[in-house]
């Protein structure tokens, strides 16, 4: 059933009548009503067509016939939308994916963490040090993050320059992958000098080689490089944190009936800002897109069953992604009970594992990070849990880079905390890096096999 524009109760701005948690206090609010005034002449970065692309990748991957990798920094930064760094983040997907597809035997739906990830929930909104108290940084959509006054103060124009951003990025995104990234064909090119150092290398060097060999044999029969992937073939995915971003790119298509946020492809609502009487909730039930949400420790059955309900009325397959970030040492506690309680409302919703956000630590120097090895038992409970109870796991949700970062422990390299200061260059979340991330790709890719071993 589409949702009717003539319908009253719900418009890109009736978020403002609820309580709108983690958002700036601009002091200028004529300032930031010209912003969005602007934002909402712009045209859009993705189109309705290409956000119901992703809805039937994501209705495939709930009926267990694609996976959906999901990966990018936990903030972008204005500093970094350089070419270098878009091409290492659409590189490392890439190269991921390909692992996983020849793993899984399925298609792999990438969604970059990109185009548009800039604004942070914050655990506090004010910030102290030394005796002086300033807003918290949040993100780069919203202010900068330099200890001053004037940086801190939440700035509208902000919003602006990180649409352009966000509209940069994806264009080159979407010029590299037309262009072929020849890089992806060739596997004997990849950074792989890691794979000896694992206990594993002998499994890796097999899926390296295979993956070589099944290229080489469908280019030679076809004729033609397999892997031609469409510009459409990467999608853009970020919080939908700050409402007015999203509200500005928001429209009504008279020829679908309906409203989309074509600010991405995949706006997710964050943990801290999934409450039933929230702005959130409310802006998300009015759009068309596919959405997540991100399910922690916190979430009850009662609440999850309400969010569906509300978020998801007619059981629209592709609608819900339900992304869980419990921690190594809870998810056997917890996700059973979400699995239960989804089952219960009838709604198909794709189960995605984050395994980073609940196995975020500090060292004892005070630097946040997170164990390689908390990250895959994770992934692999996540796994066996979805399995037992004759579910299963769609996706993955990754903080990762294509940089040979010092940011999470572990892993082939056995990075331990002395090498955190060598190379840490996140202002937020820890990411996994290229070696650490190609290595979670093949193992799940072997995770993923025995999962659909006995089906
Ligand atoms: C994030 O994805 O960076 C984030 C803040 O996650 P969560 O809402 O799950 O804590
Ligand atoms: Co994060």
């Amino acid at each position: 059933m589409s949702r009717n524009r003539a319908a009253t109760d719900w418009h890109p701005a009736s978020w403002e009548s609820k309580v709108a948690a983690q958002q700036a206090t601009y002091p200028d609010k004529a300032a930031l009503e010209r912003v969005v005034a602007d934002l909402s002449r712009l045209p859009p970065i993705v189109t309705s067509w290409e956000v119901d692309a992703l809805k039937d990748e994501i209705a495939r991957a709930q009926r267990g016939e694609a996976f959906i990798l999901q990966g990018g920094d936990c903030a972008e930064t204005f500093d970094e939308c350089t070419s270098e760094d878009i091409v290492a983040k659409l590189k490392i997907l890439l190269q991921m994916s390909l692992v996983m597809l020849f793993g899984m035997k399925k298609p792999v739906v990438r969604v970059g963490r990109m185009a548009g990830q800039y604004a942070k929930p914050r655990s506090a909104d004010i910030e102290t040090r030394n005796g002086e108290s300033l807003p918290s940084f949040r993100g780069d959509l919203v202010n900068r993050s330099p200890f001053t006054s004037a940086d801190r103060v939440p700035d509208p124009s902000l919003i602006l320059r990180g649409y352009e951003r966000a509209a940069l990025t994806l264009n080159f995104v979407r010029s590299l992958i037309d262009g072929g990234f020849a890089d992806l064909h060739h596997p004997e090119y990849w950074d792989l000098g890691w794979v000896g150092h694992s206990p594993m290398a002998d499994e890796y060097h097999k899926i390296v080689a295979s993956i070589s060999d099944s290229l080489d044999f469908l280019e030679t029969i076809s004729g033609s490089p397999v892997h031609k992937t469409r510009r459409a073939d990467i999608y853009a995915a970020h919080e939908g944190l700050h409402l007015h971003y999203e509200q500005a790119q928001t429209r009504y298509l008279d020829r679908r009936q309906r409203w989309y946020d074509l600010t991405t492809h995949f706006p997710w609502i964050g943990m801290r800002t999934a409450a039933m009487d929230g702005a959130h909730v409310e802006f998300f039930r009015g759009i068309a897109n596919p959405i997540g949400i991100k399910i922690g420790p916190g979430m009850t059955r009662d609440w999850l069953q309400d969010l569906i309900r509300v978020l998801n009325p007619n059981n629209e397959p592709g609608r819900l992604t339900l992304i869980h970030r419990f921690g190594a040492k809870s998810v056997e506690d917890h996700l059973p009970e979400m699995i239960s309680a989804v089952k219960e409302t009838g709604s198909p919703v794709l189960w995605v594992s984050d395994p980073m956000h609940g196995n975020t630590e500090s060292t004892p120097d005070g630097v946040k990070t997170r164990r390689f090895d908390n990250i895959l038992s994770e992934l692999e409970s996540s796994f066996r849990v979805h399995e037992s109870m004759g579910s299963h796991l769609g996706g993955v949700h990754l903080e990762l880079t294509g940089d040979n970062v010092t940011e999470c422990t572990g892993g082939a390299r056995g990075l331990t905390d002395g090498d955190l200061a060598r190379a840490y260059k996140s202002t937020v979340d820890p990411r996994l890096n290229y070696e650490q991330a190609m290595e979670i790709a093949m193992r799940i890719s072997g995770l993923h096999k025995s999962q659909f071993k006995s089906a």
